[in-house]
């Protein structure tokens, strides 16, 4: 008997299965009732009682074998034949997988179709800036405490390299570059130094725009951003400007629009004010034009610069910066049609 078993492990060890189907003979010829197996344990009475414990465990040990080769066969053979039938279902509907345009870029792509229509091209800039375009051509003083309005991320100290904290820095570039007239935007992302929560975040996007001609006055500069207003949040759109500060333009003012979500009556997103802010702008400084090489007694100009995601949430009513960046697609989704 021993040599009996011992030849059925030899057996057992070398067998190699080419499909399922001699897998399934293995199992029966040694594992089903009347296989060799059971055969053994049925023999298993006639053994002396010396022997029985050797033997026992020789007919334990063979039954395990042929257990775990089964096992071994099964996976590789299921490696080999691929995705097995139940992982393709034909019953899923096909056509689904267009993808969609991230709200940004839809934002982004409406802005500048909104100034194009009266005459703006489109200039970009480098996101990793120096000192003097981020900054010092904008009129900010070394040491000027205006520098501190930006959490700067300082790529390298002395001569200062940094993520660009605002498109601006791409008007010194256009204006170095170009004489007037200069009628431009600028759009790209932004880098500050800020927590991440649902209203801030350490990059975002923003817009510049920059008109630079002869007798370019501020009430160009109302009309092109009323202009503005209308297009993108509807013609009822009322605006409004309040003095504000920035060091490269002079004067400067914040531009509210009335708000699109409540009609100007009143809810959260306006803080019950019936206006939310949209942009910053104002009359370039001729600081700014004359670091740029541009003869401020002959030109002036005006700038704006815009947050995409703020025109964004106010579009679409999203109110938390982080949907943005984490692109989920349940979020995502909800743009299909919006091309
Ligand atoms: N650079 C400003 C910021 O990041 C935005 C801005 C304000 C741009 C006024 C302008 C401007 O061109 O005139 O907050």
């Amino acid at each position: 008997m021993k040599e009996t078993i011992t030849k059925y492990l030899q057996e057992v060890e070398s067998f190699k299965a080419d499909n399922l189907e001699d897998l399934e003979h293995f199992r029966i010829k040694y594992l089903s009732k009347k296989g060799l197996i059971p055969d053994l344990f049925s023999r298993f009475r006639e053994v002396a009682p010396e022997d029985r414990k050797e033997i026992g465990k020789m007919i334990n040990d063979l039954k395990q074998a042929v257990q775990q080769k089964i096992v071994a066969l099964k996976e590789l053979l299921d490696q080999k034949s691929g995705p097995s039938k139940t992982d393709l279902d034909l019953t899923l509907p096909s056509g689904e997988t267009i993808g969609t345009r991230h709200p940004l870029s839809l934002v982004r792509n409406e802005i500048i179709d909104i100034f194009s229509r009266i005459g703006f091209s489109v200039s970009e800039g480098p996101e990793i800036e120096d000192d003097f375009h981020n900054f010092s051509a904008l009129n900010f003083p070394e040491e000027h405490p205006a520098r501190d309005m930006q959490d700067t991320f300082f790529i390298e100290k002395d001569p200062d390299i940094l993520l660009r904290t605002h498109t601006s820095s791409v008007q010194v570039r256009v204006m170095q570059k170009s004489q007037p007239p200069i009628r431009t935007l600028s759009p790209g992302r932004v880098f500050r130094n800020e927590a991440i929560s649902a209203r801030a975040h350490c990059i975002f996007h923003q817009v510049e725009g920059l008109y630079v001609d002869t007798a370019v006055s501020f009430a160009s500069l109302k009309q092109t951003l009323y202009f503005f207003a209308r297009e993108m949040f509807g013609k009822e759109t009322k605006t409004r400007f309040r003095p504000s500060y920035f060091p490269f333009t002079e004067p400067s003012a914040e531009m509210d629009i009335s708000c699109n979500i409540c009609g100007g009556k009143g809810c959260n997103i306006c803080k019950y004010t019936g206006w939310v802010e949209i942009l910053g702008c104002g009359m370039v400084d001729p600081n700014v034009l004359e670091s740029c090489d541009i003869d401020s007694h002959k030109f002036t100009g005006f700038a704006f610069g815009m947050g995409i995601e703020r025109i964004a949430m106010l579009k679409y009513r999203v109110n938390d910066l982080r949907l943005y960046f984490e692109n989920d697609i349940r979020f995502l989704q909800q743009f299909k049609r919006a091309f």
